[in-house]
């Protein structure tokens, strides 16, 4: 009897063989042609999807590209956080900066049951994060990249590390630049794909204490412009409030574009993460929000090249991992 890991991997070979060029990239053992050949169908079952989804709720698009984010900074991009909890391990679901801000996952859910119709046991719930992030991003006017694909799904979620790896909105510039450090990302990472936030939204809690108690004196963060903070303290009181939301970018909150630098530059950046990319004192960051401010190509030029380099971190290829029937639970 035929394997069905023996076709896939006759299969994989025969379009190696087929896509020389992207089997000798520097990809880790991702290239963006692996279903071209075993499922010919994923981008536009991904693609008809999130156009519905984010038809119906416009924020959906920034939902998934962050949903991408939180998955590749714990254990890589692995999907790992769309696991559901069970007896064996917490779920990241439920970690400080995903519970009760995390979304998008019944969109997920609704783009692996229809390409378990149509390819079953094919597509990674990895790779579709990473076809939706890139997706989402397009549908909003920002750029397109392809996206390496080849991730399997990891047999298990990593609470902690979730707790502990993704940066908290009132990081310094130096705590922002050494996660990232940590996943491989350097400097220019980190400024492009903070570029993220030029779409969705954030609540109150995550930028209170810019408001109202920047540095434990009871004083609001100076570099705040005085227009933008008073209306900011309309939407988020001293006490209560805390899920009431407001605009990343302000200015354009579902427009991919490079307004989120401009912003920044006029003290209107939303998240104490977003400000100190400008105001953190060190100059290459610095410099790359005013260069972005200037330059949406290359905004969006970086933007992409840092967003397959996110994609790209510490995936589960060959044997590792596995394929899931359903992205929250294991097979
Ligand atoms: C640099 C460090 C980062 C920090 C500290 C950070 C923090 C946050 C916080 C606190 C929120 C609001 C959550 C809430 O209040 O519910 C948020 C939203 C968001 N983040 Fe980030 N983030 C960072 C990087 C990124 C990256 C790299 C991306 C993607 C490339 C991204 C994409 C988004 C998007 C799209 C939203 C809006 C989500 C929605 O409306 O549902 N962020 N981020
Ligand atoms: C960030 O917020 C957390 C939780 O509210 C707090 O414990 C921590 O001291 C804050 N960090 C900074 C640098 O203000």
């Amino acid at each position: 009897m035929f394997s069905l890991g023996l076709v896939m991997f006759i299969l994989s070979c025969a379009i190696f063989q087929a896509f020389p060029v992207s089997s000798s990239n520097n990809y880790g053992g991702l290239f963006p042609e692996l279903y071209q050949i075993s499922c010919p169908q994923a981008n536009e079952i991904v693609m008809s999807v999130l156009e519905e989804a984010i038809s119906k709720d416009p924020r959906m698009a920034a939902s998934l590209l962050r949903l991408h984010f939180h998955d590749c900074f714990v254990q890589g991009c692995d999907a790992s956080i769309l696991l559901d909890k069970n007896s064996a391990f917490k779920s990241e679901k439920e970690a400080g900066p995903n519970k009760n801000s995390l979304r998008g996952y019944e969109v997920i859910d609704e783009i692996k049951a229809k390409l378990e119709q149509v390819c079953p046991h094919t597509v990674s719930c990895a790779d579709i994060l990473a076809l939706a992030a890139r997706d989402s991003v397009v549908l909003s006017g920002g750029p397109y990249w392809e996206v390496p694909l080849g991730r399997r799904d990891s047999k298990t979620a990593n609470f902690n590390k979730a707790n502990i790896n993704i940066p908290a909105p009132n990081s310094t510039i130096q705590n922002l630049i050494n996660l990232f450090n940590k996943q491989g990302l350097n400097e220019q990472d980190l400024v492009a794909l903070s570029g993220g936030h030029t779409i969705g939204m954030a609540r109150c809690v995550s930028f209170k204490q810019r408001l109202y108690n920047q540095k434990g004196d009871n004083l609001p963060d100076v570099t705040l412009e005085k227009t933008y903070y008073n209306g900011l303290k309309s939407i988020c009181p001293t006490s209560g409030g805390d899920n009431n939301i407001s605009p990343l970018d302000v200015a354009s909150p579902i427009r991919f574009d490079n307004t989120y630098f401009k912003l920044l530059l006029w003290g209107k950046g939303l998240l104490n993460s977003d400000e100190v990319l400008l105001t953190g004192n060190v100059k290459k960051t610095k410099e790359l929000v005013k260069s972005y401010a200037e330059n949406e190509a290359i905004f969006f030029r970086h933007f992409a090249k840092s967003m397959v380099k996110m994609g790209n971190i510490n995936p589960l290829t060959e044997l590792k991992g596995e394929i899931r029937n359903s992205c929250r639970r294991i097979n």
